[in-house]
């Protein structure tokens, strides 16, 4: 007979503040159901004053979970409290899934491989460029920066309306990585292969500007890391120019499934079951 340890069935958590409008519950649970694992997954919101002392039950095991997500505005938090961050989170400042291993808190961020993952599922080829251009330079836009770079691209623009936050992103991420203002945007597009948009432009049903896409190459990729609505209008705009486009769903889906294996011990997929589910979730809302 093994101790309760054991045989008890991993939780795993994701917190921020607020919470409530997190989808990765659904997400988690559609993988727990669907490969038959017993364990839980739920959201807990927690306020900036209380997260240290969240972090701390965590590590010294009285709060009974096994790790979890940390979204908005836990994540640099979570970085520093963890006691093993990785090389990614380190870069980036910034944690979004924790986990214990050994007695020690592990940290990592896994916005990058969703952002990668999801290209290299919807959209193959989409690296066998030299030149990328990024607009936004805000906390998103740092793990897709640093995920580009590691592909190998070796051309990275970052344009911001505030150029001085495109700048300390260039500092940060090396000489690959150029900063730009706004108006500089038709001209460090010329030939780029993939263009990402990591702004808020566009969310929610928001006004977007409109973007003449024509200076990219002809076989660019263009994506949005904004999924509500699913096809931004910066989206519709490059596919209406005959670009091919990816929606930033698929980045939310695969982001989750590192941490998933970690907790639950198996790697999940993320079909179109899964898609569909979230969009119908999207919907109702
Ligand atoms: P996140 O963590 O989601 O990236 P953020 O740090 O607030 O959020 O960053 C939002 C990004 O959208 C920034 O690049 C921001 O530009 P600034 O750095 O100049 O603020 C960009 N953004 C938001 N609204 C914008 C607008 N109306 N026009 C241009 N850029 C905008």
């Amino acid at each position: 007979m093994g101790d309760s340890r054991e045989t008890s069935a991993p939780n795993a958590f994701v917190t921020g503040y607020p919470v409530k409008h997190s989808r990765s519950p659904l997400i988690h649970g559609h993988w727990l159901r669907t490969l038959h694992l017993a364990g839980s997954y739920r959201a807990v919101e927690v306020t900036p004053e209380d997260f240290p002392a969240f972090i701390a039950g965590l590590k010294d095991g009285s709060s009974d979970f096994v790790g979890g997500n940390v979204t908005i505005p836990h994540k640099e938090m979570a970085f520093k409290l963890a006691d093993r961050p990785d090389d990614l989170s380190e870069e980036l400042g910034a944690s979004n899934t924790l986990w214990l291993e050994d007695g020690l808190l592990h940290a990592t961020n896994t916005d990058g491989r969703g952002f990668t993952a999801n290209l290299d599922e919807r959209q193959a080829g989409w690296d066998s460029t030299d030149r990328a251009v990024i607009l936004g330079a805000g906390g998103a836009s740092r793990a897709v920066i640093q995920a580009v770079r590691d592909r190998g691209i070796r051309e990275i623009h970052v344009i911001n309306r505030t150029v001085a936050r495109a700048r300390e992103l260039a500092d940060r991420f090396g000489p690959r990585v150029h900063a730009h203002p706004m108006p500089a945007l038709a001209e460090v597009m010329q030939g780029a292969g993939l263009f990402v948009n990591t702004t808020s432009l566009g969310m929610d049903g928001e006004e977007a500007p409109l973007i003449d896409f024509s200076p990219l190459a002809g076989n660019a990729v263009v994506t949005d890391i904004v999924y509500v609505p699913l096809k931004t209008p910066l989206l519709a705009q490059a596919e209406q120019q005959g670009f091919a486009i990816v929606d930033g769903l698929g980045m939310l889906l695969h982001q989750a499934a590192p941490g998933f294996e970690k907790w639950f011990g198996k790697r999940p997929k993320v079909d179109e079951m899964l898609r569909a589910l979230i969009i119908a979730d999207m919907d109702g809302h």
